[in-house]
This record gives structure tokens, sequence and C-alpha cells, in this order.
């Protein structure tokens, strides 16, 4: 099963298995990784499950929407990478992606 790597504000790493299909926000919440909250449920309105995806997936991200650019603006450290995870499908050419999450979700 393909993998997902959480890196916590704090440096702590967590390696878990992402079954295909499933968004990055579920898969963080099913293992137990602090970091994600996921407050919303995955319907793009709570900005907590807010991740900085490492540039070497970049190209294998979906566009991001409306509504994730305009939820992102609203995050207090918004940078070129920064994502919604529960807006990423886990697909076998993402597999190992590493996400770094945020301070404000500690
Ligand atoms: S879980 Fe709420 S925006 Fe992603």
């Amino acid at each position: 099963m393909p993998t997902v790597v959480f890196i916590e504000h704090s440096g702590d790493r967590f390696e878990v298995d992402a079954p295909i299909g499933k968004s990055l926000m579920q898969v963080a919440l099913d293992n137990g990784v602090p970091g994600i909250l996921g407050d919303c449920g995955g319907s793009c309105s709570c900005a907590t499950c807010h991740g900085y995806v490492d540039e070497r997936w970049a190209a294998e991200l979906p566009e991001k929407s409306e509504t994730e650019v305009f939820m992102l603006e609203g995050v207090p450290d918004l940078r070129p990478n920064s994502r919604l995870c529960c807006q990423i499908r886990m697909k076998p050419q993402l597999e190992g992606i590493v996400v770094h999450l945020p301070q404000e979700q500690v």
C-alpha cells in the first residue's frame, strides 16, 4: 500500500499507509497524526488540515479549487506549497509524499 509521511512542526515523523482514493486528511486522522485536525470533515471549509507539500510531488497534485485558495488565504503562515490535505486524494503517483505540518495545528 502507498505511504504518506507527515512531519509535525516539532519534527516528529509519521509514516502511514494511505489507501488509494482516500484524502490525506482522512489518512492522517485514521492514523492519529496530531497535526491534522480536519474539523469540517473534509468539506474545504475549516483549513485545519493545512500542510506544506514537498515540492517533489507538486506536479502530481490536483489544481486548487477557488474554495481551497480562499480558505488558504486565512491560514497564519501561507506558503507557495500550502495545501488543504482534504483536497488531495491518494493515488499511486503520490507514493511516499511528504507533508510538513504547520505550527498552528500543534
Ligand atoms: S478538513 Fe476542513 S478544510 Fe480540510
